[in-house]
Parts: C-alpha cells; sequence; structure tokens
C-alpha cells in the first residue's frame, strides 16, 4: 500500500466503442481572450456559450480582482466593468493561468496604466511575452519589468494610446490578442503585420466590433484596427471549442466508431479532419454544425504542428495517441512550444512504440495499447491519454486531473453519453 494521498483520477475501460452524439462546448481560447476584452467596455457585456471550466472561473476571478462584477446563468455570463479600478492584476491569479496576462492591454488603454505580472512558463514551454510587451511599446507605452512585474504606461498628455505599424516576429496568437485590444482604444488607427489568424483572434475582433470597435483584416495575416474613443456593451455568443470537437472526432477514429459531434463549425476544423481523413477515417459533414465520423482501417501520417491554418499544436497529443495504433511510422514534430512531447512517455507506458529526437517524435504503429496508470503533463496530453485508454486494452487510470479540468468541460460525462466505460475515481490511491 502505497502511502501517498489520494488524488482523484479518471479509470478507463478500453475497446468498447462509441456512439450517439456529443455537443461540443464554446471555446476556451476564445472565452479567455474575450473576457479580458470586457474590460475594454464602460458598460455590461453578455457571454453566452461560455464553457464550464477551471481556467474561465481563474479568469473570473482575476476580473472581481479588478473590480468587475460578474453574475453568471448557466454558461451566460454578464460582466460589469463600470467599477474598474484596479490596475494591477494579482500575481497569485496571474502565475496559475497564462492567459490573464491578456489583461494588459485592455486596461493599458482604458486606465493609462497596467501592472501586470509576468506569466512564467508552463509545462509546455517558456512562452516569454516580449511579443506583447513590443507592440504595447510600439504604441507609445512606457514599460518597466522589474521584480517580476511588467509595469506599463501611457505617455503624454492624452492618456491614450497611439496607433501604430507593427510587425510581429512571430504570429503569436496571445500578442494579435493584447495589440488588437490595445489598438481597439488607442488615436488612430494600428496595422499588425504577421498576424496570427487563428479563429480565437476572428472571434475577439468579432467581439470586439459588436461594441463598436472597428478592425477589419481579423482571420489575415493584416489587422488593421480604426482607434475610436469609447465602446458600447453588447451580447455576444462564443464559439465552439474546435479542439474539444477535433479530441471527440479523435476519439470516434481510434475506437472505430460512428459517432456524431454536433455544434461545431466546419471551417475551423479543417486541418484536423484532413489529417484524419490522411489516417483513415472518414469526416462526413452531416449539416453545418455536425460532423460524422465514419471508421476506417487507421494507417500512418506524419504531422508538423504549425500556426493556423497549419496543423494546430493543441491537436498533436491526441493525433499522437491515434498514430501509436495506426499501421505505419508517423513522424510527428512539434514547432509551435519547444517541450510538447511530454506525452510520449505516458503513452509509451501504455505500450506505444515512440522514439523522441529533439522536437520530432518517431511513432511507430503497433496492433494495440494495453491499460496502465499514467501521470498527465499538461491540458491536451490528459486528453491524448484518456483517448490512448478507450482504445486500450483493459484498464487504463488517468492521473493529473487537474490539467483535463482546466480545459474539457464534463469530458467523462460527454464520453458516458457515447457509451465509453469511463468513471471519476474522486479519492484513487496511487
Ligand atoms: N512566443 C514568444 N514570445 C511572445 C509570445 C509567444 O516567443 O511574446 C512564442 C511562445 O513561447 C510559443 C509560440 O510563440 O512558443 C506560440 O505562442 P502563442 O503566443 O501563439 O500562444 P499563446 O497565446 O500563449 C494560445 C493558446 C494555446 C495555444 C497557442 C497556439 C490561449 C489562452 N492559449 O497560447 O492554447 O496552444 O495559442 O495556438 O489562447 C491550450 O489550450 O492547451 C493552449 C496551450
Amino acid at each position: 500500500m502505497s502511502n501517498s494521498t489520494p488524488q482523484p483520477a479518471l479509470e478507463i475501460i478500453g475497446r468498447h466503442s462509441l456512439n450517439g452524439e456529443v455537443k461540443i462546448s464554446g471555446a476556451k481560447n476564445s472565452a479567455l481572450a474575450i473576457m479580458a476584452g470586457t474590460l475594454l467596455c464602460g458598460d455590461d457585456c453578455r457571454l453566452s456559450n461560455m464553457p464550464c471550466l477551471a481556467d474561465i472561473n481563474t479568469m473570473g476571478q482575476v476580473l472581481a480582482s479588478l473590480g468587475v462584477k460578474i453574475k453568471k446563468t448557466g454558461s451566460t455570463w454578464e460582466f460589469n466593468p463600470r467599477d474598474l479600478k484596479a490596475v494591477k492584476a494579482p500575481y497569485d491569479l496571474v502565475s496559475q493561468l497564462r492567459a490573464s496576462f491578456f489583461v494588459i492591454g485592455p486596461i493599458l488603454t482604458r486606465l493609462g496604466v497596467a501592472q501586470v505580472p509576468l506569466p512564467g512558463g508552463c509545462a509546455i514551454g517558456s512562452r516569454p511575452v516580449e511579443l506583447h510587451v513590443r507592440g504595447l511599446q510600439a504604441m507609445g507605452a512606457n514599460v518597466i519589468i522589474e521584480h517580476g512585474v511588467v509595469n506599463a504606461s501611457v505617455k503624454g498628455s492624452s492618456g491614450r494610446l497611439k496607433g501604430a505599424n507593427i510587425f510581429l516576429d512571430y504570429p503569436s496568437v496571445g500578442a494579435t490578442e493584447t495589440i488588437i485590444m490595445a489598438a481597439t482604444l488607442a488615436e488612430g488607427e494600428t496595422v499588425i503585420k504577421n498576424a496570427a489568424k487563428e479563429p480565437e483572434i476572428v472571434d475577439l475582433a468579432n467581439f470586439c466590433n459588436s461594441m463598436g470597435a472597428k478592425i477589419t483584416g481579423a482571420g489575415t495575416d493584416t489587422i488593421i484596427i480604426q482607434g475610436v474613443s469609447r465602446l458600447h456593451s453588447t451580447d455576444y455568443e462564443i464559439i465552439p471549442d474546435r479542439i474539444e470537437a477535433g479530441t471527440f472526432l479523435v476519439a470516434g477514429a481510434i475506437t472505430h466508431s460512428e459517432i456524431l459531434v454536433t455544434s461545431i463549425n466546419y471551417d475551423h476544423l479543417i486541418p484536423a479532419i484532413a489529417k484524419l481523413e490522411e489516417i483513415g477515417c472518414r469526416v462526413l459533414r452531416e449539416d453545418e454544425t455536425t460532423l460524422r465520423t465514419i471508421p476506417g482501417a487507421l494507417k500512418a501520417s506524419d504531422v508538423e504542428t504549425l500556426p493556423h491554418p497549419g496543423f494546430p499544436t493543441d491537436m498533436q497529443a491526441q493525433f499522437m495517441a491515434l498514430l501509436t495504433i495506426s499501421e505505419g511510422n508517423s513522424l510527428v514534430t512539434e514547432t509551435v512550444f519547444e517541450n510538447r512531447l511530454r506525452h510520449v512517455a505516458e503513452l509509451k507506458r501504455l505500450g506505444a512504440n515512440i522514439k523522441v529526437k529533439g522536437n520530432s517524435a518517431l511513432v511507430c504503429g503497433v496492433p494495440m495499447l494495453s491499460g496502465a496508470p499514467v501521470m498527465a503533463t499538461d491540458l491536451r496530453a490528459s486528453a491524448a491519454l484518456v483517448i490512448a485508454g478507450l482504445a486500450a486494452d483493459g484498464k487504463t487510470i488517468v492521473q493529473g486531473l487537474q490539467h483535463l479540468d482546466r480545459g474539457y468541460e464534463n469530458l467523462e460525462q460527454k464520453l458516458q453519453g457515447l457509451g465509453a466505460k469511463i468513471q471519476r475515481l474522486p479519492h484513487y490511491q496511487p
């Protein structure tokens, strides 16, 4: 008997096929940026289709700590930022959630001063924020980083940031979001070149435009923002989570099942669907918002992660799980984050045959995985281990659920609804 403290874990009995349909929740990464965006407006904002997740609750706490009043009714959240007063985001919250650094743009552009702790690295990489900072500096912000805090203030008597031409060395999602939000209330025009093109960028721009911002080009590599002096209240629906949807499509493929994945946006899933079809699982478009997986023999395929519209890094671990039982050799290369292959060691515990060199993993397909206890190392790695467990012979126990709960709403209930043999053990003793 071990002396370690009991932890929640998921128990999965693998090799059961799935059937039925699963409804996708609102997009975590859109919701996080848009929650920061509510700080731009002096009036109430209402967001619907908000996913129920630990990360979303933490972002809610960050906003509350800045003086925002929040009311939740199911998946609709109302934000009243009229009393926004604090310019300093608390370290204990920012260190838990990197995305809370995104409040720097809205606070600075609205109040003229912002102090946000450096978020630090996380399990998947060092994740610096110099592109965010350079963008704000280009718009005239004075930025001093000391004692682990980014102190930004607006120079000059107008108290407003100034539009600027900004070229991003890399199409960073977060930096593009920070600059969009800051530029929305700046004086004059901001042009972001080599901007990120992810669907979450388009969602943030649409949200800002619904409050009266003037943003064009979101979804392309050049985004133009004409600054306005104030924004008005809005009622906005968050887009579906493309990564959650992709995760369920892979669950269908790995269990050789026909399932329906509903409430999706097809265009956002094109890179994942194209790769699934290459591997051998057909994905039919039932209607505008529903996909059907049609199982097929799984064969090897190479995967290289890239900024959108390339293959998403947030799907790399789940596809690697699928490739472990796909016939032949697949080369999986991670180019976006420097340390996002930590799930390899855990997949190997399930019998996968994988060799890592640098940021690439050679996955040699095996006929079957075998269930074992495994430890999740980050959010998408946890989803990959659950998916692998669904296909593995016998029992898999996935520990480290704090990662999974950050980004998947009711994953085990949704999988149970599809007939998976999965249950949460609240007090698993390793
Ligand atoms: N980078 C820099 N300097 C910067 C900013 C980024 O070097 O100033 C580097 C990062 O270190 C990383 C790469 O650029 O190596 C990409 O980072 P990016 O800024 O594009 O990502 P992010 O905004 O930190 C968001 C998502 C991630 C997702 C990435 C890429 C949110 C809250 N997070 O992160 O989501 O992987 O874009 O698509 O939107 C997840 O949901 O599991 C997740 C990690």
